[in-house]
């Protein structure tokens, strides 16, 4: 039985939580729950953003599965969600955008999983702001290191899930060291595997491509905001922030999320659509190596999003988030 921390977070957070582990527990997931707050909730209820004991116990279990957390614009704290990435070196943010039956988009054969570096480049923190002069400086950190990394765990990725290509984005003919170092880099590792076919986009280029030809790619590795941006393009054709899981992992933890935020604007009301969330759960089972029990909900859910009659308001069904959780459970 694998222990895991279980971070509800804030707005919809603790309902689509609430609706995915009912289902995981109809499915027999072998999975214990240690429930652990942060963010504004954490704020509220224990004085802390990120609690020591939220830390401790993801440094345990060493997996997790976090619902959306509030972060303010502009302003304010640091992203907790940014934070706890760099806490736990987890490197590897990663979103595979798949088509689903039944959720109508303009693309119906979607297929590619994006890497992207997830502690490096833009989000390095290094901000600087001359007030007298009123100019903001941000300083993008790329590393030999850091890049070698992510770019490996594509490559990885592809060979060990008999993927035929791995496009690296980049604007290494502007921003020539930063960006240069990640592209030269991809191309050293490239050789190391002759099976994988190795190509590079200038980012720009890569955005038109990916909403006109999005079935010609495969596996995609970016830096951080490159692929910050390119991953929600993503999930955008494949049905929205609502359908894609996401997971940022390291080298010994992983903390599996949904990838839109706390939703405030329905929150509270019972009717967010947990699809995100139970992805990334999905996700989650096959890094605990529960095959059957992540295939059985897998298939279970895209036959209940088949059918638009079962699914929440947001994908033109009139469910709510519990209702669709037990439409899932009946399709298990
Ligand atoms: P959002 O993703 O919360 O909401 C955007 C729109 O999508 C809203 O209309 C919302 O109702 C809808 N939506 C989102 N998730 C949904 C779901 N599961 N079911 C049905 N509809 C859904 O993005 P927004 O409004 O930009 O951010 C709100 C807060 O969430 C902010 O504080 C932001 O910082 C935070 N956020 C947190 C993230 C995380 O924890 N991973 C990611 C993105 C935003």
């Amino acid at each position: 039985m694998a222990t895991i921390t279980l971070i509800p977070g804030d707005g919809i957070g603790p309902e689509i939580t609430e609706a995915v582990v009912k289902i995981l527990d109809a499915a027999g997931a072998d999975l214990q729950y240690d429930e652990q707050q942060a963010g504004l909730t954490a704020l509220r209820e224990e004085g802390d953003l990120i609690p020591e004991s939220l830390l401790d116990s993801i440094k345990t279990h060493k997996v997790a599965l976090k619902g959306p957390l509030t972060t303010p614009v502009g302003e304010g704290f640091r992203s907790i969600n940014v934070t706890l990435r760099q806490k736990f070196d987890l490197y590897q943010n990663v979103r595979p955008c798949r088509t689903i039956d039944g959720i109508k988009t303009r693309f119906d054969q979607v297929d590619f999983v994006l890497f992207r570096e997830n502690t490096e480049g833009l989000y390095s923190g290094f901000e600087i702001f001359d007030e007298r002069n009123q100019i903001a400086d941000g300083i993008a950190r790329v590393s030999r290191k850091g890049s070698e990394r992510i770019i490996r765990a594509a490559f990885e990725y592809a060979r060990k899930h008999g993927r035929k290509t791995v496009t690296l984005v980049h604007k290494a003919n502007i921003i020539k060291q930063a960006s240069g170092l990640f592209l030269t880099v991809g191309r050293e590792l490239a050789l190391e595997y002759p099976d994988i076919e190795f190509q590079d986009r200038i980012v720009d280029n890569m955005c038109m491509q990916m909403v006109m030809y999005p079935d010609r790619y495969d596996v995609i590795v970016a830096t951080n905001l490159f692929g910050d941006i390119l991953s929600d393009l993503g999930a955008g054709l494949v049905g929205g922030l609502g359908v894609v899981p996401g997971a940022n992992i390291g080298d010994g933890i992983a903390i599996f999320e949904a990838v839109h935020g706390s939703a405030p604007d329905i929150a509270g009301q019972g009717i967010a659509n947990p699809t995100a969330l139970l992805q990334s759960a999905i996700m989650m089972l096959r890094h605990l190596n529960q095959m059957e029990t992540a295939d059985k909900v897998e298939t279970a859910l895209f036959k209940t999003l088949a059918d638009q009659s079962k699914t929440t308001g947001d994908l033109g069904g009139n469910n709510s988030t519990q209702q669709f959780a037990d439409n899932v459970i009946a399709n298990l």
